[in-house]
């Protein structure tokens, strides 16, 4: 099973390498930030407790990401492996990422981290911002997601990367040659169980 976790600061290009990714290798894209989308345009209980911390740019408390992961990965069993986007954001979410992969006997096989400067992250979201109409890609609100990624999200990196996991990309070139890269590192570094 070939689980990829795609890592990043907001606007990093994390989504537009999955669908990239999932294409490719034929596998499940994992995104919580979508899935609560769906859930807030859905109006269901779910997204109204979402909707609450995105709207801020916060993040939605661990165990409630946490108890929707498991039950999407339940719910798909015979999947070939997973890209997950925007998961896990907390140290406390890889640790529980980890406990349900394991009690599967499977594993992630590859921590991809996409390199962007801050610049580049508030340009491309006030830009998303004005072309699709993202409620969160408002200035103040990219800047709380940036400082939140920062803070709550970057030390998910030590924890792979003490498992020797990690890989760093330059998410700066053009979405082509990103996608090059990310295929090279999980075509020769992939550990997978
Ligand atoms: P989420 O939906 O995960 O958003 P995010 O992490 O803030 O990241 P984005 O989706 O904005 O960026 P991306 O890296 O996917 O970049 P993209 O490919 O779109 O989370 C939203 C909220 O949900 C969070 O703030 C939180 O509240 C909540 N949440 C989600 N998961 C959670 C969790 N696990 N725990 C707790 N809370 C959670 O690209 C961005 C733009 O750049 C696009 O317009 C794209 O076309 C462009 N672009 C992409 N690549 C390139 C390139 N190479 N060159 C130029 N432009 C590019
Ligand atoms: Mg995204």
């Amino acid at each position: 099973m070939l689980n990829i976790l795609l890592f990043g600061p907001p606007g990093a290009g994390k989504g537009t390498q999955s669908k990239k990714l999932v294409e490719h290798y034929k596998l499940h894209h994992l995104s919580t930030g979508d899935i609560f989308r769906k859930e807030i345009n859905e109006q269901s209980p779910l997204g109204r407790i979402a909707q609450h911390y995105i709207d801020k740019g916060e993040l939605v408390p661990d165990e409630v990401v946490i108890s929707m992961i498991e039950e999407v990965i339940n719910q798909n069993p015979k999947a070939k492996g997973y890209v997950f986007d925007g998961f896990p954001r907390t140290v406390a979410q890889a640790k529980a990422l980890d406990t349900m992969l394991t009690s599967k006997k499977k594993n992630i096989c590859i921590m991809i981290v996409l390199d962007v400067k801050r610049e580049e992250l508030i340009r491309r979201l006030l830009n998303r911002g004005k072309t699709e109409g993202r409620k969160d890609d408002e200035l103040h609100i990219i800047e709380n997601r940036i400082k939140v990624y920062e803070e709550q999200t970057a030390p998910v990196f030590d924890y792979y990367q003490q498992q020797k996991k990690a890989f760093i990309i330059n998410g700066m070139q053009t979405e082509k040659d990103v996608f090059k890269d990310v295929c090279y590192y999980i075509d020769h570094f992939s550990q997978c169980t």
